[in-house]
């Protein structure tokens, strides 16, 4: 099938919607990327400290040569406002909003009436299914999941999902034209709630929290494990690719055994609702599966970050895919 024709970013204005931890990094790619940005958030003060977050992001991709570009060029085609009809003239629209489906339905009925009947609106959903969003909508073809990893202006991942009455052609411009936002995009051709990544994590993460409810291991044993065992090959591989490298038939003969007795609970687990009742957020509370001093808990959302775009440097040396020839690979100064 012929690649779509897509726009420049420069020639293509785009809305998002919210400006929390999602919504502003979101901004900050497609800043990057050239798009001139509306963005409609509801609370003044994030309207406030937008350019200076935005500012802080784009510097750091700059840094990290990510963007090539002044950071004032790009926070000069940024705007943000309160007011939904602010979005009229954008030619896509990104939705970034509380993960609540009544609201993303109030917001997407509101945005449809003031966009171009063309322009796609992509809901950056962690789990709902696209198809339920576009219940209520006018026109449910433009309507699609775009869902961001965070940080968004780093991470190489994007999931570009149709719901049941999403136009496949419209669904592939917006992958076409995710590449301009440094993105290896995946397409998700049929909906189902948690698309990939989400199910395949909750899945692990039921597992994980399985062993440490029955007392088989501790959750600092567990994250060992996982960091030196899957960590040491998943940015290399997916799952399908590794069991390539490794050899099929072992693969069969344990998921034989092993199937049957993974945890299939339907409940959340205690551990992790335990926590959550108990308004534990992780280091941005500093309060969670393990403890942190205000000073650890900062130092740890840094060493994240730094490691984000340490690990995207890495994986773009190795594609996910091989020619017949050994290619010459860029000879990268290790770090001190
Ligand atoms: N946080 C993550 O790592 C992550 C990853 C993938 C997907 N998501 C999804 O992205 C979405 C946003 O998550 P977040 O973590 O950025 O949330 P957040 O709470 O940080 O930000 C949401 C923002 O939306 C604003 N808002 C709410 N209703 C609005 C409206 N009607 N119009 C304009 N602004 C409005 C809020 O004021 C807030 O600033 C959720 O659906 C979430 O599930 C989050």
């Amino acid at each position: 099938m012929p690649e779509p024709v897509i726009p420049r970013p420069e020639k293509l204005p785009v809305g998002v919607a919210g400006l929390g931890l999602m919504g502003t990094s979101i901004t900050a790619c497609l800043l990057a990327a050239g798009h001139p940005v509306t963005a409609i958030e509801l609370k003044a003060e994030r309207r406030a400290t937008a350019r200076r977050r935005l500012s802080a992001l784009l510097t750091e991709m700059s840094r990290e040569g990510l963007f090539r570009g002044s950071v004032k060029g790009a926070l000069d085609r940024f705007q943000a406002s309160g007011d939904v009809a602010r979005l009229e003239g954008t030619g896509l629209v990104i939705e970034a909003i509380y993960e609540n489906l009544e609201q993303k339905r109030e917001l997407l009925e509101s945005i449809e009436a003031i966009v171009g009947p063309k322009a796609p609106i992509g809901c950056n959903t962690s789990a709902i299914p696209i198809s339920l969003l576009q219940q209520s909508a006018r026109n449910p073809k433009r309507i699609l999941g775009i869902h961001w990893a965070e940080p968004a202006h780093t991470t190489r991942f994007l999931e570009v999902i149709c719901g049941k009455e999403t136009s496949p052609a419209l669904a592939r411009r917006v992958v076409a034209q995710a590449r301009y936002w440094g993105k290896e995009p995946t397409l998700v051709r049929r909906d189902i709630r948690g698309f990939i990544t989400n199910r395949c994590f909750y899945a692990l993460l039921r597992e994980a929290l399985y062993l440490v409810e029955q007392g088989y291991a501790t959750v600092a044993d567990v994250d060992r494990s996982l960091r030196n065992d899957l960590g040491y090959w998943i940015t290399f591989a997916g799952p399908f690719r590794f069991l390539d490298l490794t050899g099929i038939p072992a693969y069969d003969a344990v998921a034989t055994d092993l199937f049957p007795e993974l945890s299939n609970a339907k409940e959340v687990p205690a551990p992790l609702r335990r926590l959550a009742k108990a308004g534990a957020k992780g280091v941005a509370n500093s309060r969670g599966f393990y403890k942190y001093s205000h000073g650890q808990a900062e130092r740890w959302e840094k060493l994240f970050l730094e490691f984000s775009y340490r690990i995207r440097a890495l994986a773009q040396d190795y594609p996910e895919d091989v020619g017949d020839r050994p290619q010459r690979r860029p000879k990268r100064k290790p770090r001190s």
